[in-house]
């Protein structure tokens, strides 16, 4: 079954906006060939406050020797992304349109929002920033939860040329505090807390304890803005009757089951408060093609998170381009993406390019499994959702439940249905198409990376044959080659490290404040290319299949993280003296942490020792960080020069005792032990 080729369903490929492989043939080529005359019609579809002048549309360099990488698209145009995805749609007659229907974590709270009201929102909230004095250029962070503040504030940044840099709502204080440190954040927005779920997660709390560290740390954040989430929830008289519960509309006038939040008035303010006072219409701050837009924190090999840079024009263009051919997206569709905001899933398709197509789409706050089992399935048939995109870890947990949750929901709607963060193995894949999709539905694996913007190799719906757990072809302006240990490109059929040849409008610029680092992380290893970290075959039909990370990287659930980062919290621990981390497969969760732990002499590796370091984890990155498995290790397999060999310490996480060639290793007694302690 997984070996079958799934042709897309020929009623959807019909209207489809590209519609046979020979289609996207031409679009691809032309896309490579005469990337201006491509990416030029394109922008046509949107604003340009300035011109770009043609000869300057797109220039970079991808080769090291040759001087400084750089990635430049339709420089000397200026225009402004809020404009584009609002003031254009309102003007053009869709200010009645929905553009976000908002589901909370608990049914009972919904709510919706028009473009009008989306755009007089930001415009006010544009206006608050303003006033607390925010400029062009400065930098906003942003720590909520899935609600419909979150896509505001960020358009709000935008209408003012600011740059956001959204934290996801799961990272702990200390990990929140390193991003505002390193952005150097004027201003903090964040809700006084939600529900996930039965669970309650008190964001601001979390928010003080970061700004205290920021504080330790000589930078002071100037003013913390808080939406009143909890307030509006907790309080029913605040509760808007009849089909708007909750949501923006929702009043905030407190209410006596509040939790307590800490605040200090010098530096903190309510939303709510504030957007009393503020004037529906802000002028729109013109901005450069290649001005910042968003940073965006993504975990590195070494450590210290990477904070990826994108930029406006380059990076709008393509969100919309990728979202109106990847999920077909037509006027009066209903789009859902599960993904947090947080995350670049969030960025690109729940909040731009959604909007840049003048979109509908559905915000969710809440979690698969609350009240039931079904709620996914509920959503979609409350909302008649025609694209469904989330994650394997989300598909996998979901199967397990059997396929009768699902038939008791009418999902008939479903055209496009995508999958995103990991390589999605062919059962889940088939169990989507069949179960969720009834067979009738193209399934996009989309592979993309915070870095790359948007997806980069995906199946068309209307166009690509699918092959389970293949992401396919590459999409429009993309060039991918598989190069080889020496950097040799690998024609035809083959397995090496997945690279791009060339950039795309909606690539990564730089990492905030060290493009040192971005040259060393993505273009030293391989001169002239962009390297993903990730590894990939070719087979005989053309096809890539993204096998995962290649460096030290792990992705549990789909969340990316280092195995530096995680062991340097370990031995952080007065008990730890070294750790080594690796990464086992996991049914749900497609990798999970498994943790060696050497004592310090005199120290005993206990289960109480173990609980402390698996909570550690937890505080000091966040709860989906936290290891599966603590082994106790009195020694690790070590090189004679001192280096860890991962791939040994793998075998013995899953129990392989094929462990290969340890001639190497300084003390070869070592792997038996290991084996013999696991847990
Ligand atoms: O390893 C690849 C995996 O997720 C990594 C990027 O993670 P992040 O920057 O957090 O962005 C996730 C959402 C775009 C990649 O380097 N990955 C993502 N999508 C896929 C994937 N691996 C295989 N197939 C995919 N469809």
């Amino acid at each position: 079954m997984a070996d079958r080729i799934y042709n897309p369903n020929p009623e959807l490929a019909k209207k489809a906006h590209c519609k046979s492989m020979q289609q996207y043939k031409t679009m691809h080529e032309k896309s490579i060939e005469y990337p201006e005359a491509f990416w030029g019609e394109i922008a046509k579809e949107f604003y340009w406050e300035t011109a770009t002048s043609n000869d300057k549309f797109f220039s970079y360099n991808f080769d090291l020797n040759q001087g400084d990488i750089y990635i430049k698209w339709m420089e000397g145009a200026t225009t402004n992304l809020s404009f584009n995805l609002l003031d254009k749609n309102v003007k053009c007659g869709n200010g009645e349109k929905i553009a976000f229907y908002w589901e909370g974590n608990d049914p009972d709270d919904y709510s919706k929002l028009t473009y009008k009201k989306l755009l007089q929102e930001t415009c006010m909230f544009a206006n608050v920033l303003k006033s607390k004095g925010v400029q062009k250029g400065d930098r906003v962070a942003i720590y909520m939860p899935m609600i419909l503040e979150l896509p505001i504030a960020m358009l709000a940044c935008t209408r003012i040329g600011a740059v956001h840099s959204v934290v996801f709502g799961g990272y702990s204080s200390d990990s929140l505090a390193e991003r505002i440190m390193d952005c150097k954040a004027k201003v903090l927005i964040t809700a006084d807390g939600v529900f996930r779920g039965e669970k309650l997660l008190l964001l601001k709390n979390i928010c003080d304890d970061a700004l205290t560290k920021v504080k330790a740390h000589g930078h002071e954040v100037e003013c913390c803005v808080v939406v009143g989430h909890l307030r509006r929830l907790a309080n029913p008289h605040g509760k808007i009757t009849g089909e708007t519960k909750n949501g923006v509309n929702g009043t905030s006038n407190g209410g006596s089951s509040e939790p307590n939040v800490s605040w200090d008035d010098d530096r903190d303010c309510w939303w709510h408060e504030e957007m009393e006072e503020a004037e529906p219409s802000c002028y729109p701050v013109w901005v450069a093609a290649e001005d910042p837009l968003f940073i965006l924190y993504t975990s590195g090999s070494t450590g210290k998170p990477k904070g990826v840079l994108h930029t406006t024009a380059g990076y709008l263009i393509y969100a919309a381009t990728t979202f109106k051919y990847v999920f077909d997206y037509k006027p009066g569709d209903v789009y859902w993406c599960t993904a947090d905001i947080g995350w670049i899933t969030g960025h690109t398709y729940v909040v731009y390019g959604p909007l840049a197509n003048g979109a509908t789409s559905v915000i969710f706050e809440g979690t698969p499994f609350y009240p039931h089992n079904d709620r996914y399935w509920s959503v979609i048939d409350k909302y008649k959702v025609n694209q469904f995109y989330t994650a394997p870890t989300a598909i996998r947990s979901l199967m397990k439940f059997g396929d009768e949750l699902v038939k008791k929901h009418d999902l008939s709607t479903l055209k496009v249905l995508g999958s995103v963060g990991e390589p999605i193995n062919s059962e889940a894949w088939l169990w989507f198409y069949n179960h969720v999709g009834h067979g009738k539905c193209s399934i996009a694996d989309t592979f993309w990376q915070t870095e790359t913007g948007g997806h980069v190799i995906t199946p068309l719906p209307g166009a690509t044959p699918m092959k389970p757990g293949s992401a396919t072809f590459p999409f429009f302006g993309v060039l991918p080659e598989l190069l080889d240990e020496d950097g040799r490109v690998i024609e035809g059929e083959g397995e090496g490290y997945l690279v791009f040849r060339r950039p795309w409008p909606g690539m990564m610029r730089s990492l905030y404040g060290n493009h040192d680092r971005f040259q060393t992380t993505y273009f030293d290893r391989f001169h002239g290319f962009y390297c993903t970290g990730d590894g990939a075959r070719r087979d005989a039909d053309g096809y890539l299949w993204v096998t995962g990370r290649i460096d030290d990287m792990l992705n549990v659930s789909g969340h990316l993280m280092s195995t530096a980062e995680v062991e340097s919290v370990l031995t952080e621990h007065s008990d730890v003296a070294e750790a080594a981390v690796v990464s086992k497969p996991h049914p749900v969760k497609g990798q999970c942490l498994y943790c060696f732990v050497t004592p310090n002499e005199g120290r005993i590796f206990s289960k109480q020792l173990s609980d402390e370091l698996k909570r550690k984890v937890r505080e000091k990155i966040g709860p989906f960080a936290q290891p599966d498995v603590i082994q106790h290790a009195p020694g690790l397999p070590k090189t004679r020069s001192g280096k860890i060999m991962r791939r040994i310490l793998r075998k013995i996480a899953i129990g392989d005792k094929n462990v290969g060639d340890v001639s190497t290793l300084a003390d070869e007694a070592v792997v038996d032990v290991l084996f013999q302690l696991r847990p």
